[in-house]
């Protein structure tokens, strides 16, 4: 069935005793057992280990990315740190994209060096970088495409085939594009995480995480991990989510168009210096993403005339577009990574790898793209 279908079908049958339609919030720290000999009969037992309203949209998930299971998570970020717990070891090394949303940054160099994980930082838009980073105990490949904040992309069946050569376990972070357009799986990761606060719900009301597996012996893992560190989704955020996954085609559609027509405007705006969105032809990776995925996302930044002190003018004063942290919700927000998003990214890093101080990160929601234009040129003007 098509992905429209599943998006609403999949991992949802009417609740057997009321035939509720939505599958209702299972608020409930255990379940009853019929007997010691028939624990687990019913297939739950404590919530930390399993929930029925967490488990329609793991179904759901695992279903939308042809994975055979998703375990979910209180947070991305809980997706992130499970699939890191899950695969790597002290003495153990892992190459992660050089861009990557910060707080992925901040927990392979902070948290996870502690236990004597190493890692390194690979151009990922260039897979012979990649290549060279592999070590001897290389166990994990990190991709996150396109990359937050500065939309850099990575051939995903390439690293697949450097990670696989490696005997490595190759991740895709596939937050941004979602599976509906872009099968991180398919195109040969083993395992693809989410952060389902963004497009999944996709209207600022939770967060939540997700991590999908290709082969049971890695969903093992992660479920072990899981289970074992006790970092879940709760049940109304599972039932949130669930509504939201049900239009994320629809809205990312919209957003997305929203986002080409605004990253055309201001490519050919007098007081833009630069523009970055995967779906014009001057981004860098632009073929790429033609050819691995259907879609170009709704996240675009850019960089005003004038650098920070001109940015920050702009974001402080434009109309109708939200300051704030978030990306993938129906509100239009504009965030300044900078001081926000990527904080933890030391100077010289960020300057490295081309988070520019003046870098403006829209991420375009689905109003009328007029009204985000004319308030985006007001707010030029002003600059
Ligand atoms: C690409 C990407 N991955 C992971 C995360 C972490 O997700 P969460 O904030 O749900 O922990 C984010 C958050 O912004 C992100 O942008």
């Amino acid at each position: 069935m098509g992905f429209r279908t599943r998006q609403i079908h999949a991992g949802v049958t009417p609740d057997p005793t009321t035939g509720s339609i939505l599958t209702p919030i299972y608020q409930s720290t255990t379940f009853v057992q019929p007997s010691v000999d028939e624990y687990m009969s019913k297939g739950f037992t404590y919530s930390r280990s399993g929930n029925p309203t967490v488990k329609a949209l793991e179904a759901k998930l695992a279903d939308l990315e042809n994975g055979i299971d998703c375990a979910c998570f209180g947070t991305g970020m809980g997706a992130t740190t499970a699939v890191m717990l899950a695969f790597l070891e002290n003495g153990s090394h892992a190459v992660v994209s050089d861009v990557a949303y910060g707080g992925t940054y901040r927990l392979a160099t902070k948290v996870m060096t502690r236990f004597g994980i190493e890692f390194t930082f690979a151009n990922a838009a260039d897979p012979d970088a990649v290549a060279a980073a592999v070590r001897d105990n290389t166990a994990m490949i990190f991709t996150e495409t396109p990359a937050n904040p500065t939309l850099k992309c990575a051939d995903i069946a390439a690293i697949s085939e450097i990670a696989k050569k490696a005997g490595a376990v190759h991740v895709v972070d596939n937050t941004l594009l979602t599976p509906y357009y872009q099968q991180a799986l398919d195109l040969g990761a083993d395992v693809s995480v989410h952060s389902t606060t963004k497009y999944m719900d996709g209207h600022n009301a939770t967060v939540g995480g997700a991590a999908i597996s290709k082969s049971q012996e890695h969903a093992d893992a992660i479920r072990f991990i899981q289970n074992s560190t006790g970092s879940i989704m709760s049940p109304q955020v599972a039932w949130l989510t669930l509504q939201g996954c049900k239009t994320m085609s629809i809205r990312m559609d919209q957003q997305s168009a929203n986002a080409m027509a605004i990253a055309e405007f201001l490519e050919a705006h007098p007081k833009v210096e630069q523009v970055s969105y995967p779906g014009l032809k001057s981004h860098p990776q632009h073929d790429i993403v033609k050819k691995q995925a259907t879609g170009f996302g709704a996240m675009v930044w850019f960089e005003v005339k004038g650098g920070l002190t001109a940015g920050k003018k702009l974001m402080d004063s434009i109309e109708l577009w939200t300051l704030a942290e978030n990306l993938g919700s129906v509100e239009s927000l504009v965030t300044h990574p900078v001081t926000m998003t990527h904080a933890d990214v030391e100077e010289a890093e960020r300057q490295r790898v081309g988070i520019i101080d003046g870098l403006v990160r829209l991420s375009v929601g689905l109003e009328d793209a007029e009204d985000l234009i004319e308030a985006l040129e007001k707010a030029l003007d002003a600059a």
